[in-house]
């Protein structure tokens, strides 16, 4: 039986509200029928999954490579990698500017990587898409132009304490340079956003809310939605950042109704150095250009330059043609699997390695949300994350530790820094297993 697949017939829909049975069927039966959607993890075919990765058959420091720094990059699979050594070996040429076969070839391959985007992210029009080179190029683009046209003395730009500094930076240099106030939305104990603090927050005077869809650091999924639903009562437009939520689950920008929502490649199984900053036509409409110079415009004379139209405007110099290429590799590949299926193995790696952190002794787990991502982020009592970090990875396991450019957070649990584990689809129970015995045997040199 094919429990993935439930198809909702578009008259019952209709009838919804017409007919007492269909109202019952749809208020009762089918959000049980909804429950049964929940993927079988077992579809997701290990085996041949970590073999389109070459990496993870590597050794490093003579043991088997466990790799859980995926929250800083991922790994790439073969598909990818192929993409980009075939681009130099028989595609390489420069886009948008050449009546040559190579040229025009390339700029096809290089539009269609953006209509890919665009239809991962479900946003309206290609257009929409703009390629960076990672989430930090769109914060700043954004913060930015955003500032020039819209931002003045005494404005407001609302932020959240769980953001990463690439979220936080951009906003506090152009609320600097404007004489804006920077509000930080607060978290509580779990690493949840406040979100009656928010409410308090949004006034008149606020220009725009900056927030984090899932925290680098916690893992908490924040209710985007409603973020945004409540800024927009208000008329204000809202930039989500999604670095860390595209490789973990479904992002529908038109449903979430963002006005910005941002994104790096290489956390999503794609190439370092290529990025997206997807923005309502109409927002991205009235914003100047970010960086200006070949490709952004229509006509340029030494008295007045015409600049180009979107996506263009805001794509200055030649891009990272093959970044973008391999990017549309990457969310093919992803697809193929079925972000669904993904979502519920990484839950299933999250829960467990959770029950298994909590039962170490000394182990305190920062970032307890209700709705989290397979991010965990820890703390050993009386020791240094980078020591725990350096022993693991003599063992062959890499985690990342430190404060993950989260500073504010660290000094909200007055902490200077966690290890942090963090999975993608790739990763199975028993890498976990060797992680927590790596782990406790690290606690035991260490104490
Ligand atoms: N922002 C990346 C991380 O959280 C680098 O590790």
């Amino acid at each position: 039986m094919n429990r993935n697949r439930i198809n909702i017939p578009l008259k019952l829909l209709y009838l919804q509200g017409k007919s007492p049975l269909f109202r019952i069927i749809l208020n009762f039966v089918f959000p049980i029928m909804t429950e049964l959607k929940t993927p079988d993890i077992s579809i997701i075919d290990i085996d041949k999954i970590r073999a389109d990765f070459p990496i993870l058959s590597d050794k490093v420091n003579g043991k088997p490579l466990i790799y859980f720094d995926n929250g800083a990059t991922s790994q790439k699979p073969i598909q990818v990698i192929e993409t980009i050594t075939n681009y130099y070996k028989h595609q390489n040429a420069n886009i948008h500017r050449g009546v040559h076969t190579l040229s025009q070839e390339i700029t096809v391959a290089y539009e269609n990587a953006r209509a890919t985007v665009q239809k991962h992210l479900n946003a309206l029009y290609s257009h929409e898409i703009i390629f960076t080179s990672g989430t930090t190029e769109s914060i700043n683009l954004v913060a930015h132009s955003f500032a020039k046209q819209f931002l003045s003395n005494g404005d407001e730009v609302i932020v959240t304490a769980m953001e990463h500094h690439s979220n936080i930076l951009p906003w506090q240099m152009v609320c600097e340079e404007r004489g804006a106030l920077l509000k930080v939305v607060p978290i509580n104990s779990d690493g949840e956003l406040i979100l009656e603090e928010y409410k308090k927050l949004l006034n008149k005077k606020t220009k725009i809310v900056a927030v984090t869809h899932i925290s680098n650091t916690l893992g908490t999924i924040n209710p985007v939605k409603e973020i945004i639903d409540l800024a927009h009562a208000q008329n204000i437009p809202v930039l989500v950042d999604g670095a860390q939520a595209v490789p973990h689950t479904f992002v529908n920008v038109q449903d979430m109704d963002a006005d910005f929502y941002c994104f790096s490649g290489h956390k999503l199984f794609g190439p370092t150095g290529v990025g997206v900053l997807y923005g309502k036509e109409k927002w991205l409409n009235q914003l100047p250009p970010y960086k200006v110079g070949g490709g952004t415009i229509k006509t340029v004379s030494f008295e007045r330059t015409e600049y180009a139209d979107l996506p263009l405007k805001f794509e200055a110099g030649t891009p990272h043609i093959e970044g973008g290429i391999g990017l549309a590799v990457a969310i093919d590949y992803v697809n193929e699997i079925g972000l669904d299926k993904i979502a519920a193995y990484e839950h299933d790696l999250l829960e467990y390695a959770t029950g298994l952190l909590q039962k170490t002794d000394g182990v305190k787990i920062i970032g307890t949300a209700k709705n989290k991502a397979s991010v965990i982020s820890f703390v050993v009592e009386g020791l240094h994350a980078f020591d725990i970090g350096t022993i693991l990875d003599q063992l062959g396991i890499a985690v990342r530790t430190g404060h993950h450019c989260t500073q504010p957070l660290m000094t909200h649990y007055c902490i200077q820094g966690t290890v942090r584990a963090a999975f993608a689809f790739y990763n199975t129970k028993q890498e976990i297993d060797l992680f927590i015995q790596g782990l406790e045997r690290a606690i035991k040199m260490l104490r």
